[in-house]
């Protein structure tokens, strides 16, 4: 399963394996029915410096690569998936793309607080009309002077009341479409950054989901991200990035299903045996295991290409549309195989269920993922 990984990738997992179920797990049911923010998670996290992983010492990051990335952000998601996605976004989206495209006084004005923890990022790109399709987005940016003013209405916005900084994008030219994206970075108690409706999910209850109101907002130009225009290709790199961040949470939920339905199977008897003895169970094991490994590998993959510097845009879709689903699948089977129990809150694989529910759906549904991989072949850009 790991036998490529080296010394100090393995140091990494179990390091944060440790911290994950020691210390993680103790408060995720109860954050799932109270519905409060991990803050207290993201700070030890950050102390052991998984709030910056890819961030270069230079910048307080701990200059890891993106294997150990998902290997910590898997552990994560093992015990609590609402903590994992405020990683998640974190790290990918949001360190991410200012060290990719930001400017050297915006890497250190933001990477070093990023990385310590004091600010959370957040990525605000959907709104109410433009969800898969976010080239229809309305949001404006106009230029005035030395600032731009920011108005309309972001959606869905992951960490959006919580963030310390979000990455916003906006329209500063319509008549070019994608060309006319541009990216913005907007801190906390900005006047005209206004948090909206905070979501009641399904799953994920210890993240907060909530609209973003942007309301004469004014952002200084040293803010831009990139270059005026540079919106939608920061997004779309941002979102290959973030993809295999969502097959890490699959991969580290689908495990604790895993695991949790192994463990309960030895546990419970009928008809004078564990259950865990009928070969209709035990087979259902294999195929979860398997499942569970092909996806760890496509998440690997993309991982391991993204550290080479290939293009691995291909790679990131792959992994996230089959992690995804195969989590959906698992958490369902492990479910069945509580029987009565799955169903009640007292086991976590219910919890499970409901929080994996997302991953097909966020940072790019299932279909978006078709479109991409089939665009890819069709294109012939196959990079296998
Ligand atoms: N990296 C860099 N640039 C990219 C790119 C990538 N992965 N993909 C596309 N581009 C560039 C292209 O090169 C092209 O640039 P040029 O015009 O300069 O050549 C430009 O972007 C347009 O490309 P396409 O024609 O392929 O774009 P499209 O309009 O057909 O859309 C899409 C492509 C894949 C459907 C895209 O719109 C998409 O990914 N949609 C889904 C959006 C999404 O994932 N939303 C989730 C919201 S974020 C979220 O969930 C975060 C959270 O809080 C958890």
């Amino acid at each position: 399963m790991s036998y490529f990984l080296t010394d100090e990738q393995l140091m990494i997992r179990d390091m944060v394996r440790e911290f994950s179920r020691k210390f993680v797990a103790v408060t995720a049911m109860e954050r799932d029915l109270s519905k409060e923010f991990p803050a207290e998670n993201c700070e030890k996290m950050a102390e052991l410096g998984l709030m910056g992983m890819m961030i270069p010492p230079e910048y307080g990051g701990s200059g890891t690569d993106t294997i150990s990335y998902v290997l910590a952000l898997s552990e994560i998601a093992y015990s609590c998936a609402s903590t994992a996605v405020v990683m998640s976004v974190h790290n990918s989206i949001v360190c991410e793309s200012i060290l990719r495209y930001g400017s050297d006084d915006q890497k250190v004005r933001y990477l070093k607080s990023l990385a310590s923890g004091e600010m959370i990022g957040a990525f605000a790109m959907t709104e109410p009309q433009a969800g898969s399709d976010p080239v229809s987005q309305k949001t404006s940016a106009v230029k005035d002077g030395e600032y731009y003013v920011l108005n309309g209405t972001k959606r869905f916005i992951t960490t959006g009341k919580n963030a310390g900084l979000t990455i916003v994008t906006a329209i500063t030219d319509s008549a070019k479409k994608h060309k006319g994206i541009s990216a913005f970075i907007v801190v906390k108690d900005t006047p005209g950054l206004i948090v909206g409706k905070v979501e009641d999910k399904m799953g994920l209850r210890g993240s907060d989901t909530c609209d973003l109101v942007f309301d004469n907002c004014r952002v200084h130009k040293d803010d831009l991200l990139g270059s005026e225009g540079d919106g939608f290709k920061i997004a779309m790199s941002a979102l290959d990035g973030g993809r295999i961040g969502i097959a890490a949470q699959s991969v580290g939920v689908a495990q604790a299903a895993l695991d949790a339905a192994v463990k309960y199977s030895t546990q419970r008897e009928q008809f004078g045996q564990t259950i865990s003895k009928f070969q209709g169970l035990r087979w259902m094991v294999a195929e979860m295991a398997t499942e569970v490994e092909a996806a760890r590998q496509l998440m690997f993959s993309a991982a391991a290409m993204k550290d080479k510097g290939v293009n691995y845009t291909l790679q990131a879709s792959m992994a996230k549309l089959f992690a995804s689903e195969m989590v959906n699948r698992v958490t369902a089977k492990a479910l069945q195989m509580h029987g009565g129990y799955g169903f009640i809150k007292e086991y976590p694989v219910e919890r499970f269920y409901r929080d994996a529910r997302v991953f097909t759906i966020y940072e790019g549904t299932s279909e978006i993922q078709k479109v991409v991989i089939s665009n890819h072949i069709f294109n012939d850009k196959r990079k296998m």
